[in-house]
């Protein structure tokens, strides 16, 4: 049994994908299931964190001992990170946001009369780099989600967004990253980079904890 030794930090958490409507029975999402943030929330709350998760759509069971606000669109998952940022004294950031969103929802189901459609999307905003800019003292941990060798771009999204750490994990390969039990991820600093072992998402969530305590300064 691991020691309560992130007793009273202030955590917050992001996990699952968003939803943005087309009309009022079709969206735009991804394949996200909320495993990964769900586990860093559930083990935050094991060794003592006080933990906020703000879920998008997923079928996991909420965590006991953890409060769930449950998002749909990136836009609700905006207003439910920012309404809690000043709480937070740290920051993980799970969720798989889409990038863009419907530019017009419609109010009626759509028809399917034309052969071919043309859908116009406006760009999301991004949450992440919002909270970069206003950070404080806080601890800001990203994912970056690639599919092919990336730990330039992700690095790139380390600076722009201005965070501690982002964890880099690649969605194509067998048996990880998207809705899987287990992940394979590299975690990457300003200076220097950590490539962690396959292993569970739990497990993970716990080395991604420890990287949390130590920039905190030991909590
Ligand atoms: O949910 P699972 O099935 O367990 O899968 C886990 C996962 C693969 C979804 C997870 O490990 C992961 O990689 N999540 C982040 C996916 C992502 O959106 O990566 P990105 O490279 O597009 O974004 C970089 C960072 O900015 C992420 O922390 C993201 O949450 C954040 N972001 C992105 C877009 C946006 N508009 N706002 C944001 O805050």
């Amino acid at each position: 049994l691991r020691p309560k030794d992130l007793a009273g930090l202030r955590l917050l958490v992001s996990a699952g994908p968003t939803r943005e409507y087309i009309d009022p029975v079709r969206f735009i999402s991804n394949p996200s299931s909320g495993r990964m943030g769900f586990a860093v929330a559930e083990a935050a709350r094991d060794r003592g964190a006080e933990v906020v998760l703000v879920a998008g759509p997923t079928c996991l069971e909420p965590p006991w001992g953890v409060e769930v606000v449950r998002v749909e669109s990136a836009l609700q998952m905006r207003q439910a990170l920012l309404d809690r940022y000043p709480w937070a004294e740290a920051v993980v950031m799970a969720a798989a946001v889409a990038d863009y969103r419907a530019a017009q929802v419609q109010k009626e189901k759509e028809p399917k009369a034309e052969e071919e459609k043309t859908l116009r999307l406006v760009k999301n905003p991004d949450i992440l780099e919002e909270m970069g800019r206003d950070k404080g003292s806080r601890v800001l941990v990203g994912f970056a989600m690639e599919t092919q060798e990336g730990l330039g771009r992700a690095r790139e999204k380390l600076l722009r967004k201005n965070l501690d750490l982002i964890v880099l994990n690649y969605v194509n390969r067998e048996g990880v990253g998207f809705g899987s039990e287990e992940n394979e991820v590299v975690l990457v600093y300003k200076d220097r980079s950590e490539a962690l072992p396959r292993a569970s998402k739990r497990w993970i969530a716990d080395r991604i904890l420890d990287e949390v305590k130590r920039l905190k300064g030991g909590v």
